[in-house]
């Protein structure tokens, strides 16, 4: 079958950060006194990889909790949304929550999945194409953290929705959640519509054991973003004396991922020197966990009303539904 429009025929309208910019933030991140780096810089191939796996092993209950929502919700979620619309999927991956999704959805207009993996984009958007035929497709390959142009389909939708699974929201700061929320709220204008995954705050234990998990996995994940830096900025890390380390700060309402010097040492990269004491942090992530009532005030700060939150069992994870007044 051919795709009536393909990745070679609907270029990307934007590009995925370069190495230019790479190697930008790691200086940036690395000259500050409080040394950080962007986790966004996590998903390179071997990243994406890991995040896989890391979505598979028993202590993290987050893509498992979202996927029996979506199982047992998703038909409810699609009547919400209504007929006719235009899904937005911002970070949506493989695509397979937003499968789940537009299994459900009454004659959607168009699905737009804005992702910086091209390779996962290339692939989701393949086998989308074949599970539905009738739907337009419209894969952009961009960050979606800076302002993209979307594509407008050829049919006029009822309204736009905004799918952004994941509780990648939960990376960001929030003051930056609210900016970035006003930006969807702005897109899909009035009438239009915001599914948002985000995890739930719960106790500690969960919480930490989640991002500690007995087969190192998260460590590895965390690590290779040195490894990144080595491969290709040429850093020279040196893996061995670095440790993951993830703690649950519980007056932030965050988790706090870190990699930590074993040792005093020296980084070199493009011609500097960057000096770490031994037990000194780097900060890769923040992992915001949300109430019910918390997301619900931020999100009407960026001009969203809350409509239903579908959740698990257990009340791990939350699926909110809102819209522009
Ligand atoms: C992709 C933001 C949902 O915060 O749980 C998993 C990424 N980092 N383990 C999260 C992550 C370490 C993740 N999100």
């Amino acid at each position: 079958m051919t795709p009536t429009n393909s990745l070679a025929t609907a270029p990307p309208l934007a590009t995925p950060a370069t190495n230019q910019d790479f190697l930008a933030d790691v200086i940036a991140g690395l000259s500050k006194r409080a040394r950080s780096l962007p986790c966004k810089y996590f998903y390179d191939a071997r990243g994406s990889e890991l995040f896989q796996k890391i979505c598979e092993l028993p202590e993290y209950y987050l893509t498992r909790a979202e996927l029996q929502i979506l199982d047992r919700y998703a038909g409810e979620m699609a009547k919400a949304v209504g007929p006719r619309i235009s899904l937005i999927g911002l970070g949506t991956g493989a695509g397979t929550k937003t499968r789940l999704l537009l299994e459900q959805l009454q004659r959607p207009i168009a699905y737009i999945p804005v992702d910086i993996s091209t390779e996962q984009l290339q692939r989701s958007t393949k086998l989308f194409r074949k599970i539905f035929p009738a739907l337009e497709i419209l894969p952009v390959c961009a960050d979606y953290l800076e302002p993209v142009k979307l594509p407008s389909p050829s049919r006029k939708p009822g309204r736009k929705v905004v799918y952004f699974p994941g509780s990648t929201i939960g990376n960001f700061e929030p003051q930056s959640a609210g900016e970035f929320l006003r930006r969807i709220a702005k897109h899909v204008g009035i009438g239009g519509g915001l599914l948002i995954g985000v995890d739930l705050e719960k106790d500690r234990d969960v919480l930490e054991r989640a991002y500690n998990d007995s087969a190192g996995m998260t460590a590895q994940f965390n690590l290779n973003l040195l490894a990144r830096a080595n491969r290709e900025l040429g850093a020279d890390f040196d893996l061995t004396q670095w440790r993951h380390e993830a703690v649950y700060n519980s007056a932030q309402g965050r988790i706090e991922i870190y990699l930590v010097s074993e040792i005093d040492q020296t980084v070199h990269l493009s011609g500097q020197a960057f000096d770490f004491a031994a037990g000194e942090k780097i900060i890769t992530e923040y992992s915001y966990k949300h109430t019910l009532e918390g997301f619900t005030k931020l999100a009407a700060t960026a001009g969203f009303e809350f409509a239903q939150m579908w959740t698990d069992d257990a009340r791990l994870f939350g699926v909110f539904y809102f819209t522009v007044l």
